[in-house]
């Protein structure tokens, strides 16, 4: 079958991966794809938000299964004009996806559901916000409803930063997301991502992750897209796995199903887990970006059959072979990310590494200039690899990372330090 993957980052890269090797994949076309993804697949420039022009691409081009990787599409409602278009789709409809694109929504289906989350409250007025983080006092959480590129959500340890927080929302900081704020009881405990394939029926649990959001070692500095990830996240126990399933997704799955908008695709479950007892922080509708890279890397060639039968309908007949390993992702940033950084920067070394079904370099951020790859974004590639324990495929991951000659990039040496430790 002809397949078409939308995105262009680590993700994407890692699902081409996965599907290719899969005998059911004739022909691959990823859009945009990036130098990484070109290597292995046709890339295609394409407005992937642009659902008319996805359609026509995927019609001119025999495709038979769109897997629409990121959550822009989504939000814009691509794949409801694709399956308008007779076109099999993996991944949730404009009406679903707002699960993700919206806090207020999830919040009420979290209510309306019973699944436990933090205590909150939505604002369109920064007057009654700002009377709210009084009465509530610090540490709490300000986050801006809509889509901010994973930037507008501020854990505030004052009552200083949660009314500057406020301020910026409704200042025009974050757009229309911030239009409408919500504010949300602090929640300690361990993070956790969980994914889980949907049907609208039927939940097939795919795997957990720990991502590294921090900039710096030790967790510190500022807050990115994913700095790494290792699979599976220890906190995740059967117990807490089981929990989860029975208070928080099946639930929620079934809260979307009586709204007439059952949920097709990835749930990304982000988890606070605190005495073995989850509570949800978010949901996402697209598999995480590094976490996907190790469950690309732990699943392999059965991913493709695994996301037929989801938009297929048919996760009740499906299984996931569970190989015991573990998978961790190490990203190499351009210097200065999150902040400011150079683009261009040729990145040598590349082509001596032996990419095998233990250690792949994803790539994300990068282009091909002339003969040579360079830098094209602030997360630029993936050093990703499985183990038979994490700290094997550590030292596989980081054996990639150090073979890459590229002065203006970093990484974090410490991904996985709360397991490995
Ligand atoms: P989000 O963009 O919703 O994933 O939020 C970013 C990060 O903020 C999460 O990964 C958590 O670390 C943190 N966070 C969000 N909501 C809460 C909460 N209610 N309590 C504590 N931390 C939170
Ligand atoms: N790594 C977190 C995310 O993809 O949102």
């Amino acid at each position: 079958m002809n397949i078409l993957i939308l995105g262009g980052g680590g993700r994407e890269h890692a699902i081409a991966w996965a599907v290719m090797q899969n005998p059911k994949c004739d022909r691959l076309f990823v859009a945009p794809g990036n130098a990484g993804i070109a290597q292995i697949a046709e890339c295609a420039a394409l407005n992937i938000t642009d659902g008319a022009a996805v359609v026509q691409f995927a019609e001119e081009n025999a495709v038979d299964f769109v897997i629409i990787g990121p959550e822009a599409p989504l939000a814009a409602g691509v794949a409801d004009d694709l399956r308008g278009a007779g076109l099999l789709v993996f991944g949730p409809g404009r009406d679903a996806a707002r699960l993700e694109a919206s806090k207020r929504f999830t919040k009420e289906v979290c209510d309306a559901a019973g699944a436990p989350t933090a205590a909150w409250a939505r604002f369109a007025a920064p007057d009654p916000a700002r009377d709210y983080i009084r009465a509530q006092g610090a540490p709490i959480v300000v986050k801006a409803d809509g889509l901010a590129a994973g930037k507008g959500v501020v854990v505030a340890m004052d009552e200083a930063a949660a009314l500057t927080a406020v301020d910026e929302m409704f200042g025009g900081a974050f757009g229309a997301a911030g239009a409408e704020v919500v504010i949300e009881e602090f929640m300690e405990g361990e993070e956790a991502s969980f994914f889980v394939l949907c049907d609208g029926e039927t939940a097939l649990p795919l795997g957990s992750a720990q991502d590294h959001k921090r900039a710096g070692e030790g967790d510190t500095g500022p807050n990115t897209g994913g700095m790494g990830a290792y699979s599976p996240a220890p906190v995740m126990t059967d117990a807490v796995t089981e929990a989860t399933m029975a208070q928080i997704v099946r639930p929620t799955l079934a809260e979307m199903v009586r709204r007439g908008t059952p949920f097709q695709g990835v749930l990304f479950v982000g988890l606070m887990i605190a005495d073995g007892r989850p509570r949800l922080v978010e949901y996402n509708v697209r598999f995480g970006d590094p976490e996907c890279q190790c469950l690309m890397m732990r699943l392999g060639a059965q991913v493709l059959d695994l996301l037929l039968a989801c938009a297929g309908g048919r996760l009740a007949e499906a299984r996931v072979n569970w190989a015991d390993d573990h998978a961790m992702c190490v990203v190499m940033a351009a210097r200065g990310y999150p902040g400011a950084y150079v683009k261009g920067d040729a990145i040598g070394g590349l082509d001596h590494l032996r990419d095998n079904s233990f250690a792949v370099m994803f790539h994300a951020g990068t282009a091909r200039k002339d003969c040579t790859v360079v830098a094209n974004g602030g997360r630029v590639l993936g050093a990703t690899a499985r183990g038979t324990t994490l700290a094997e495929a550590r030292d596989r991951a980081y054996g990639l990372v150090d073979g890459v000659d590229w002065p203006g990039g970093f990484c974090r040496r410490d991904i996985g330090w709360r397991a490995l430790g």
